[in-house]
């Protein structure tokens, strides 16, 4: 089965059962500051689910691209992507969960649609938690489809619960359905959703009843909602029996391209599997963020700074199966070429995609030359360690500060007679990990890209603004951006006028107060839920029961935030504003330094 297969049996079924046909969304989300892609088809139907009338009627059905970067780590794994096809079928107040798991058990099993068989498939729900009940209802209708009680798992709000968390927003108990791929479980506690990669989750129907409020408490929507995503590439995967969503017809090109071009073969070095699937997953999803109409070139901030990252991605393991010179406008034209009678966009905005990738290819080699040199520098130093040794810290460094895979540095290390302390390394990495996690799929993470000393008191510095502005101008303060380099800090937030002089000294005494203070920066690990509840600022919509660093000043701000800051305020230095200006429409833009 193709994926186009997959998508027009879809979409026939339920346009068979009454459903509108609509287009997705823009990768891009529009009037939405709170994510940075659009990771699932809820986004742009908000207002119809809380009772809206959507123009296409109640019953509708769809195909969202969908971008998820907060998996990327796991990118080469049997079944992660960062770009995946989410297909859809919505219930607008009309029919509820009987439809939705009836209908589902037919399209997955019955034999003109996919037929699954029966005894392979195996399903979740919700196991209920304070005010909402488990979800005995969805469990009854799975049992008359004829799923025993045995393949019917009842899991918390990680694994069954769907909406936006920490603000307020339509939300519900969701059911997933999984479908065993026969290998061998991971223990006795190999359950679907236990990661192991024996049950493959193909589908998830989301049943919107509640609307989280301000206070925290879910009360019943006006309407009850189905917002269902079938996963494309996992489901066609499923269908043909493969081992991994990278078998699918849609990947073939990029892998025998690859294959021919670095001589490897995937099936026996695990390897080179591992990096021709970070390629082809990469290069997919960039193209897409390039291809959409509202898309974004590479930069060093927000959906740009994802872009760049996954670019660089691509290019490095090219280098590590040893293809050399430009790859990603090579790439880039496979994937247009395969994907656009389904996105027609991303023909429309070739030229683009392709003048993108290009230009940042030979930036990213530059930067590596840049890298190389800097390790001749360090080399004589490093030669006279008796241990041999390159310290993980200063791999570390070289891989964050110029970008210069530690592949590389490894490389480098053997052809003179030296090796990298991978351990230590790892350590690093970990650290900076951890701290940069929890921005990836978030427009206000912060702290990515650049951990330097000043940028750190710029990031610390910016809370501090943020909190002042607040103060000075109101609580319709809200941030719109921020960007950080060595020099000076930029922060948009929106505000309908220029501020006054007054306005703006007073904003910078009220920052410089905090920072003479002396201030105590310290942070907790809370979930969404939680530190909304705790009146955090920075808040996005994100699965429930996330986990989010708070970080506290003192007692004067307190923000959601991926870090690092400084650990006391004292000794920031003066903060200076420099300039205010409009950023766009009820956007203002602020640059200031600490001197
Ligand atoms: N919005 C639901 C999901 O993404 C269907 O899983």
């Amino acid at each position: 089965m193709t994926s186009d297969e997959l998508r027009s049996l879809f979409i026939d079924f339920f346009v068979g059962r009454g459903h509108a046909r609509i287009d997705g969304a823009s990768l891009i989300p529009e009037n939405d500051s709170t994510v940075l892609f659009t990771t699932a088809g809820m986004h742009p139907l908000v207002p119809y689910l809380m009772g809206g009338r959507h123009p296409a009627g109640r019953r509708l059905v769809d195909l969202q691209k969908c971008i998820r970067t907060g998996d990327i780590d796991s990118v080469g794994d049997p079944s992660h992507l960062t770009f995946f096809e989410m297909l859809g079928n919505w219930s607008l107040g009309d029919y509820f969960k009987r439809e939705a798991i009836t209908w589902s058990y037919e399209f997955l099993t019955g034999r003109e649609w996919l037929g699954f068989d029966p005894a392979l498939l195996s399903v979740t729900v919700f196991a209920g938690e304070g005010q909402v009940p488990p979800d005995e209802e969805a469990a009854l209708l799975w049992e008359e489809m004829g799923i025993p009680r045995g393949r019917i798992h009842f899991l918390g709000r990680e694994d069954n619960w769907w909406g936006p968390a920490g603000v307020t927003g339509p939300c519900g108990p969701d059911t997933e359905m999984f479908i065993d791929t026969r290998k061998e479980p991971c223990g006795p506690s190999c359950r679907p959703g236990c990661g192991c990669g024996k049950y493959f989750e193909v589908w998830n129907d989301v049943f919107m009843q509640y609307n989280k409020t301000r206070e925290g408490s879910y009360e019943p929507l006006a309407q009850r909602n189905v917002d269902t995503g079938m996963g494309v590439e996992r489901t066609v995967a499923m269908m043909n029996g493969c081992e991994s969503i990278y078998g699918i017809p849609l990947f073939r090109p990029v892998f025998e391209f690859l294959e021919k071009a670095s001589g490897l073969d995937p099936d026996s070095d695990p390897e080179a599997r591992r990096s021709m699937r970070i390629i082809a997953d990469h290069a997919r999803s960039s193209t897409h963020i390039l291809g959409d109409d509202m898309g974004v070139p590479p930069s060093n901030l927000d959906q740009g700074y994802v872009l760049r990252r996954l670019l660089r991605l691509a290019v490095r393991h090219a280098r590590k199966l040893g293809i050399e010179g430009p790859i990603l406008p090579d790439l880039a034209r496979l994937v247009i070429e395969g994907e656009s009678h389904v996105h027609p966009e991303l023909a429309r905005n070739r030229a683009f995609i392709l003048s993108e990738v290009e230009k940042e290819e030979s930036q990213f080699e530059k930067t590596l030359q840049a890298g190389m040199r800097e390790f001749e520098k360090l080399l004589p130093n490093l030669l006279r360690n008796p241990s041999r040794t390159i310290p993980g810290r200063v791999a570390f460094r070289l891989y964050d500060t110029y970008g210069f895979p530690v592949e590389f540095t490894t490389e480098l290390a053997r052809e003179n007679g030296l090796e990298v302390d991978a351990e230590g390394y790892a350590q690093a990495l970990d650290k900076h990990r951890e701290l940069s996690r929890a921005g990836l799929d978030r427009k206000f993470g912060g702290g990515l890209a650049d951990h330097s000393d000043m940028v750190t008191k710029l990031h610390t510095a910016t809370h501090l603004l943020h909190r002042a502005l607040r103060e000075v101008l109101g609580d319709h303060v809200e941030q719109k951006g921020s960007n950080i380099t060595h020099e000076r800090l930029r922060f948009d937030f929106s505000h309908p006028r220029a501020m006054t002089p007054e306005e703006l000294s007073e904003v910078a005494r009220r920052v410089n107060a905090a920072i003479e203070a002396d201030l105590e920066v310290t942070f907790s690990e809370e979930t969404v839920e939680k530190a909304g509840e705790m009146g955090a600022i920075g808040l996005f919509k994100s699965r429930y029961g996330e986990m989010v660093k708070v970080y506290r000043i003192g007692g004067y701000s307190m923000e959601i935030c991926g870090g690092p800051h400084v650990e006391r305020t004292g000794g920031m230095g003066r903060f200076v504003i420099q300039s205010e200006k409009s950023s766009s429409q009820g956007i203002r833009r602020i640059r200031a330094v600490l001197e």
